[in-house]
């Protein structure tokens, strides 16, 4: 008797774990320049790590391309506008994450995933963690080489032909992203992606304001010892003063923050913006750090 109620007992806190992990919200990876989304060393670490700490969880690692490298290319070379077609298209015939996912992007990935939020949101975002993504751009390209030396050399090529260069900003993907502090108009004039998201232009888009505020909660991650973010400040939003590349700005000072363009500061207000840091240089953190920082977000549940 006491046995069976044992075995009875076990069943159902196997059958309890079973129906918790499958609650379990999915998550969706965007990985940065120069890497890919089906490379077993880096993405597909990340993914398993993550597997591991949650189990029964789905991760999706978003990949544009059929193979590393062309996936690794088109993170330098395919209009980020065009690459978040598709991945809207993606996510939405993915059935497995039809209830909403959370998602994380490992640094240009941050601000694409917002991109994503933003301008699609379907199926929606919860929690909405972005790891050195660079949300008010870069002025440089400083030790890209690190990443792909051969794909960095076309890069800087482009960069030398003028950023905001119409076949520039069609072509080079951080070019998209690009704010040079020196030349503020041209920059709001002619960015194709970041000028849009971050609504700098006088006419908003209210959508992206208000797909934004959808989030649970939007978490900011900093790399302390960042050497390859410049200004590494864009992590959390913060920028160059306009006209001049020494006095950085903190987000609260920006107009994007001061204004709200897109919601930071209700996310702000609301306690619903949150800034975690990691003392190493660019993407350089442990499994443990992860662990103990990133995934506390992504443990939840669909309702
Ligand atoms: C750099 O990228 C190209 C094109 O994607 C790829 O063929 C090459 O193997 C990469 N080089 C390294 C060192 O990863
Ligand atoms: C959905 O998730 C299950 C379990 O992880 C997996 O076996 C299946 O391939 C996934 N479906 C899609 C469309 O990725
Ligand atoms: C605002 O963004 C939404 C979502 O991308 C888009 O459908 C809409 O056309 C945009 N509105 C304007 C005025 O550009």
């Amino acid at each position: 008797m006491k046995i069976l109620f044992f075995i009875i007992l076990i069943i159902n806190c196997y059958l309890i774990q079973n129906s918790n992990s499958e609650n379990i919200r999915p998550v969706v990876l965007w990985h940065g320049l120069g890497d890919s989304g089906l490379d077993p060393l880096t993405m597909g670490k990340l993914k398993e790590l993550i597997e591991n700490q949650l189990p029964g969880v789905y991760v999706k690692n978003i990949a544009i391309g059929d193979s590393i490298a062309e996936d690794s290319f088109n993170s330098f070379f395919k209009n980020v506008n065009e690459q978040l077609e598709i991945v809207c298209k993606m996510l939405k015939e993915d059935t497995n994450l039809t209830s909403g996912f959370n998602a994380v992007g490992l640094s240009q990935g941050g601000q694409f995933l917002r991109g994503y939020v933003e301008r699609c949101n379907d199926p929606p975002v919860y929690n909405l963690i972005s790891l050195g993504g660079q949300h008010q751009g870069v002025s440089s390209l400083p030790r890209c080489t690190a990443l792909n030396s051969t794909l960095c050399k076309i890069a800087d090529d482009l960069v030398e032909l003028g950023v905001y260069e119409k076949y520039v900003q069609n072509t080079l993907v951080p070019g998209e992203y690009w704010q040079d502090p020196f030349n503020y108009d041209e920059y709001v004039e002619k960015s194709v992606f970041l000028a849009d998201i971050n609504n700098v232009r006088s006419e908003k888009n209210q959508t992206y304001k208000d797909n934004l505020l959808s989030v649970n909660n939007f978490i900011l991650g900093e790399f302390l010892a960042d050497t390859i973010v410049v200004p590494r400040e864009s992590e959390l939003f913060g920028y160059y003063q306009p006209g001049q590349d020494n006095i950085i700005l903190p987000m609260e000072k920006t107009d994007l923050y001061i204004e709200d363009w897109i919601g930071i500061q209700q996310l702000d207000n609301e306690g619903r913006l949150i800034k975690i840091s990691c003392p190493g240089n660019h993407l350089q953190f442990t499994d443990q750090w992860f662990n103990q920082n990133v995934i506390p977000y992504l443990n939840n549940q669909i309702n």
